[in-house]
């Protein structure tokens, strides 16, 4: 049997040769398959003498286990390759831009809250935040609602479950108390607005339990109702982009202001559309006033040294106007049509310079 040594520095040679995993096997399949050149020298086995086996027997087996283990050692080192290639080649080069095309889109409301931020911004407002789970003294009492007074009932409160002593929370039924929390931490001069949800148990073609606010608050000495005004005739004509806008102000009732007004601009609503700064009509549009001595004073603000205005939007409404969208309730309704038609792409900040929509 003298062609051991030949086949197995064939057989090394061809595996090592091997270029990837299929030409391997072509090789294991020639010398270690059922019809291979190893298998049939094993096979010759069975024909030998006792003696002749005796000797040969543990030479073909180290034969077959040197080529078996050489073939493994390939497979290891060709296997290696190929995952390195297919990894190489699925590679993603995360340093790339950003698709042109962005798929989401910003709702509309979200938009109106960062025009309005913007516009608020650049006359020196910051933005404040108050929870959206109130106590009954910051959603009422301190905004000077009495215990009873009826006003409490027009706001449709949803009350959480009484705590151990009795008091129940309120989802809060305005933005005003982010006024109160403001006041109490900081001293004026303030100048802050307030986004954010508000909640009323009502329900129908143009309420939704949820809805959105924006409250705004200065308190800054010698500040009077010409000043609440002008600022926001100023944000009325940034925020429907119009030069010019004719604007009242009705006497109205808040508990939290006094004198209280609700703000109306012209407007024009024919041919089934509405258009801000034109027109006969008038549209309310928001509600104001000077800031009530007795809120000044539950929040610790001496109301002869200091007073100052306040104001709260409605911005569902506002959005409405202004995109033209002609039905609140689509707004909840998460239908990606909707928000592809009348959604904004999401890296577009307003801003008064840049442009806000
Ligand atoms: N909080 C009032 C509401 O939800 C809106 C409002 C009116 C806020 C007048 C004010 C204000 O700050 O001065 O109906």
């Amino acid at each position: 049997m003298s062609d051991i040594p030949t086949i197995e520095s064939e057989a090394l040679a061809s595996i090592e040769n091997a270029g990837d995993l299929a030409a391997l096997d072509a090789v294991r399949v020639a010398e270690l398959g059922k019809k291979g050149r190893v298998s049939g020298l094993m096979k010759t086995l069975g024909k030998m003498s006792p003696e002749e086996r005796q000797e040969m027997g543990p030479k073909l087996n180290a034969l077959k286990e040197r080529v078996t283990a050489a073939i493994e050692a390939r497979k290891a080192v060709l296997e290696d390759e190929a995952l390195e290639a297919q990894v190489a080649a699925e590679k993603i080069d995360l340093t790339l831009p950003a698709r042109p095309e962005p798929v989401g889109r910003l709702h509309p409301v979200m938009q109106v809250f960062e025009e309005i931020a913007a516009i608020f911004g650049d006359m020196g407002f910051a933005v404040a935040e108050g929870p959206d789970i109130e106590d009954d003294w910051h959603n009422f009492t301190a905004l000077n609602f009495p215990e009873g007074h009826p006003a409490r009932e027009t706001h449709d409160t949803f009350f959480m479950a009484p705590d151990k002593e009795g008091a129940q929370k309120v989802l809060r039924t305005h933005t005003s108390p982010v006024q109160i929390r403001t006041m109490v931490e900081e001293a004026p001069p303030i100048r802050i607005i307030a986004p954010g949800r508000v909640y009323r148990n009502d329900w129908d073609a143009t309420h939704t339990p949820m809805f959105h606010q924006v409250e705004g608050l200065v308190i800054e000495d010698g500040v009077h109702m010409g000043h609440l005004k002008g600022c926001l005739i100023d944000f009325v004509k940034a925020f429907f982009e119009i030069d010019e806008v004719e604007a009242r102000f009705r006497p109205h009732f808040f508990p939290f202001t006094e004198p209280s007004a609700e703000m109306d601009v012209k407007c024009d609503r024919s041919g089934g559309q509405m258009k801000i700064g034109e027109g006969e009509d008038w549209m309310e549009i928001l509600g104001c006033g000077m800031v009530h001595p007795n809120v000044l004073k539950n929040c610790g603000i001496d109301p002869d040294k200091h007073q100052g205005f306040a104001f709260g939007v409605g911005v569902d409404r506002l959005a409405m106007l202004k995109y033209g969208m002609p039905d609140l309730r689509p707004y909840f309704e998460a239908d990606p049509a909707w928000t592809r038609h009348y959604g904004f792409r999401p890296w577009l900040t307003p801003s008064v310079s840049g442009g806000l929509s």
